[in-house]
């Protein structure tokens, strides 16, 4: 752990450090948030077979760490991802058989979203540049996004003669209107920043320059809150979607006698008393004091 010039503790990791990350993922601790980036900046953070295999074991070890209250996933350089790799998951395993082929996609498919959208801890995608095609499902797979205004967006596999696979375009059809989806997915065309907050792809787009701060900011919120709660908030909500009314109450009268048993913090109490014979905060403008 260092201390860095504007006197937040961070901590760098590159496999050598003993910390998660390596050549293709780097990961840096500071005050709570995990930034989590896609380092292959001369491929435009194109995702190989190598830096989801990495991927896969950063969200592993961040996952039980306690440095990391929320995750962000960025790209070094001027792109968040370019995609797929074409060269490596698509050229160079043309020629395998399908059995072959579907284990290596599986690993891609297991950080992308059986993990990152489940993930324990609240995620932010902080989209810097270029995000294209197999870009979006890690994206989208994030609890929050926030983008660059000056960020370009594409569902290009049309221009090269495939459809949006791997799961894009299921992870579309969750956050894109039918109208956009389709409009993009079937003339390929970019879109920027502005217009992903616009279409509700990413829940905003700031400048450039302010992405990290703003990202933070966020980030900061999110840290404020009862993290047991938080959880089974974000899980609560992807798992209803899919249920039926009966079902989707049920499950919610479950899950939250569930965090009264799980959370350590009792927080459900702790903001009653705080409200109710306290009157030291409105539940309804901010969350309860967790130090106390
Ligand atoms: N797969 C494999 N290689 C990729 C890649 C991808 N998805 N995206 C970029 N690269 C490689 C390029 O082949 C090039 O490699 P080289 O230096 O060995 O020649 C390098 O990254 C830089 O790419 P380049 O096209 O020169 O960068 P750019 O800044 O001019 O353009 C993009 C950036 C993202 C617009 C452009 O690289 C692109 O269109 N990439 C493909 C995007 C895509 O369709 N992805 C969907 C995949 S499902």
């Amino acid at each position: 752990m260092t201390n860095s010039d504007d006197g937040s503790n961070m901590s760098k990791g590159s496999g050598e450090t003993g910390l998660p990350g390596g050549k293709n993922v780097l990961v840096e601790y500071e005050n709570g948030i995990a930034w989590v980036t896609l380092n292959r900046p001369e491929k435009r953070n194109a995702i190989s077979p190598a830096l989801a295999a990495e991927m896969l074991s950063v969200l592993d070890a961040i996952e039980t760490d306690d440095r990391c209250g929320v995750l962000v996933l960025t790209g070094a350089g001027e792109s968040f991802s370019s995609g797929m790799d074409l060269k490596e998951y698509f050229r160079a395993t043309d020629s395998l058989s399908a059995e072959a082929r579907l284990q290596i996609y599986r690993v891609n498919a297991q950080w992308q979203w059986r993990r990152l959208m489940y993930y324990p801890k609240a995620t932010i995608a902080m989209v810097n540049g270029w995000c294209f095609g197999g870009g979006f499902t890690p994206m989208i797979s994030c609890d929050l996004a926030i983008a660059a205004e000056e960020a370009i967006f594409g569902l290009s596999e049309i221009n090269w003669g495939i459809i949006p696979g791997g799961i894009v375009t299921k992870a579309v059809s969750a956050v894109m209107n039918q109208r956009d989806a389709l409009y993009y997915i079937m003339t390929g065309e970019t879109f920027d920043g502005k217009r992903a907050a616009k279409m509700g792809l990413v829940n905003e787009a700031v400048p450039h320059a302010q992405l990290r701060e703003r990202t933070t900011a966020i980030a900061r919120t999110l840290l404020e809150k009862n993290p047991t709660a938080l959880r089974a908030a974000k899980h609560a909500y992807r798992r209803v979607r899919d249920m039926s009314w009966d079902d989707a109450e049920d499950y919610l009268f479950a899950k939250n006698d569930q965090l009264r048993f799980l959370d350590p913090e009792k927080g459900r109490e702790k903001g009653m008393t705080q409200f109710l014979d306290e009157k030291s905060y409105r539940p309804g403008l901010g969350a309860y004091r967790r130090d106390r």
